[in-house]
């Protein structure tokens, strides 16, 4: 190995360098009593556009990075639910919000990038929150695509850099520090990450001064 490649460019972003699913496992490991205890809050403003994202997701979902599980009182009562994430202690309030809402279901710990579930394997993927954060989020919606059926959907509630100029600077100013923080890129735009996966998207509105979005994907009929 050269010795040049271990020279950082100083022009370099943090967010330019993304975290590996490990990191990014131990910082949402630390993150997640935070997390619960402030879902109520999260839930007060994001609780109706999850509800628009999912409330219609039917047949057997899989909720990939699903965190503390705040997704879950949002699905019909009919969906039979599995729910994945690669933080341990994520995982563990999840199983407690499944066991609160009395709802059946399973959450296992696991990587988006490489899901351990066959092909085909869901009628609806959903996700919220989560591309942002996702050390290869082309990888990780190729993963979706693959374990949703032919004629499944993938449902996505995204964030990214808002339209409005000053609140978009503001989350440029402050990138690095969140990404740091919440391994979060907020200045993302989740559309981008769709070309070079077997998804289509259908659908996309956008919310909050452009910040927030509901995306539906349906996977490409040509795909294998
Ligand atoms: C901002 S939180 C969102 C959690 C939840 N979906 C929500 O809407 O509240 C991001 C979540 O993504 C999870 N995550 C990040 N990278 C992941 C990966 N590669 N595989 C699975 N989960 C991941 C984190 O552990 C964390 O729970």
């Amino acid at each position: 190995m050269s010795l040049d490649s271990d020279v950082t460019d100083p022009t370099d972003s943090d967010t330019d360098r993304p975290m590996s699913s490990g990191d990014i496992a131990a910082l949402y490991d630390d993150l997640a009593d935070q997390y619960d205890r402030w879902d109520w809050a999260n839930r007060l403003f994001s609780g109706p556009l999850r509800r628009r994202a999912f409330g219609d997701a039917s047949g057997r979902v899989l909720d990939v990075a699903c965190g503390t599980g705040t997704n879950f009182r949002y699905l019909p009562p009919t969906a039979q639910l599995v729910g994945v994430d690669v933080s341990a202690d994520m995982v563990a309030a999840a199983r407690a919000e499944l066991a609160e809402l009395r709802r059946g279901g399973t959450v296992y710990r696991m990587d988006a990038q490489d899901l351990e579930f066959p092909d085909d394997s869901f009628d609806t993927v959903i996700s919220a929150l989560s591309t942002c954060t996702f050390p290869d989020p082309v990888a990780a919606l190729s993963e979706l695509a693959r374990v949703c059926r032919p004629d499944g959907r993938v449902l996505l509630l995204e964030h990214g850099r808002s339209d409005a100029e000053l609140v978009g600077r503001f989350q440029d100013w402050r990138a690095d520090a969140h990404y740091e923080q919440h391994a979060c890129r907020w200045t993302q735009d989740p559309l981008d990450h769709f070309s070079g996966t077997d998804l289509t998207v259908v659908e996309s509105e956008t919310f909050a001064l452009g910040m927030v979005s509901v995306i539906e994907a349906r996977p490409v009929s040509s795909r294998r």
